[in-house]
């Protein structure tokens, strides 16, 4: 039976969260984590939200556990395998264009989304001369992603999926059985950078020409699903490519018309160039800078 609070105690949490460990999910929204919380007071078999709050806050480990339960580190390989058909059809001949593309992987949780991507490179022969850039705030997702070993059982469903999504040989060619985990090839590690990054308070840190970032704007509200978006629209070069969740959307957002979806029922968007009009404003602002 879950406890009741208040949505302004739930706010309060977020800010003594924020205040005690810097992770910032006071923008994330309020249904989610209620239903996150209300699973961590069980969990911790807490008899209210002041109780959880009091254990967390003094308890870095405990924090630790409350993390994996409000960041929903929950994902796998080629998920909707149908994004990545769209993907190896739309996008990669254009990234063939590119000398050296980056691409980068917002909300990688435990990496089985970027080894996809970097699966799809390499039987498109462009995985040599690619960069990804994997980002997660979750620690322990980010450990796993860079070992690149996971449990056996989920292997079926891995399969399945690559087939789906147009893998043009066998899964089994990218890792190795090792008693009850699997083990992705170092070679496609090798090409990824995971590494900390939060969508909600760090900013851009390199130029892309495609970003994915899939079921993690859902959590957000619309704020910070603007604040995301800001961060995908300075990050992509020219006419980049971005990649969304089947529930999410630019829509609805101050993004919307910078951003044109590809045919298709994907969440697959290219960045529209800017018009001749904010091209010519945009360029007299730099003149204006250089000129001081
Ligand atoms: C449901 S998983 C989605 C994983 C993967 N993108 C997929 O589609 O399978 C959401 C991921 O977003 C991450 N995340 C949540 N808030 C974030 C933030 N502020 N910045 C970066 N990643 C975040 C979580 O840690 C989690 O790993």
């Amino acid at each position: 039976m879950p406890t009741r609070y208040t949505d302004a105690q739930l706010q309060a949490l977020m800010e003594a969260l924020y205040q005690r460990y810097s992770y910032d999910f006071r923008d994330y929204t309020l249904p989610s984590q209620r239903r996150r919380l209300n699973h961590a007071i069980e969990r911790f078999r807490c008899a209210h939200l002041d109780a959880l709050q009091e254990l967390v806050l003094g308890d870095p480990a405990a924090f630790g556990e409350l993390l994996q339960i409000l960041t929903v580190p929950v994902t796998q390989m080629f998920r909707d395998p149908a994004f990545f058909r769209a993907l190896r059809e739309q996008v990669v001949p254009v990234l063939k264009t590119y000398p050296s593309p980056t691409i980068w992987v917002a909300g990688c949780c435990t990496g089985e989304e970027a080894l996809s991507l970097a699966i799809v490179l390499h039987e498109e022969g462009l995985l040599e001369r690619s960069r990804i850039y994997a980002t997660d705030i979750n620690p322990q997702a980010l450990a796993t992603a860079a070992s690149g070993v996971y449990p056996l059982h989920r292997l079926a469903e891995y399969g399945d999926n690559y087939v789906a999504a147009g893998g043009m040989g066998q899964l089994s060619e990218y890792y190795t059985v090792e008693h009850a985990t699997v083990r992705f090839q170092q070679r496609l590690l090798d090409k990824i950078n995971f590494s900390d990054h939060s969508l909600a308070t760090d900013s851009v840190f390199v130029e892309t020409q495609l970003i994915c970032c899939r079921n993690v704007l859902i959590y957000f509200n619309k704020t910070l699903q603007e604040r995301a978006l800001g961060l995908f629209h300075e990050s992509l070069c020219h006419r980049g490519f971005l990649g969304l969740g089947s529930k999410e959307s630019v829509q609805f957002t101050r993004f919307a018309s910078d951003f044109e979806p590809l045919p298709g029922p994907e969440k697959l968007y290219r960045k529209r160039a800017p018009s001749r009009a904010a091209s010519y404003y945009a360029g007299r602002q730099g003149f204006a800078r250089n000129e001081t």
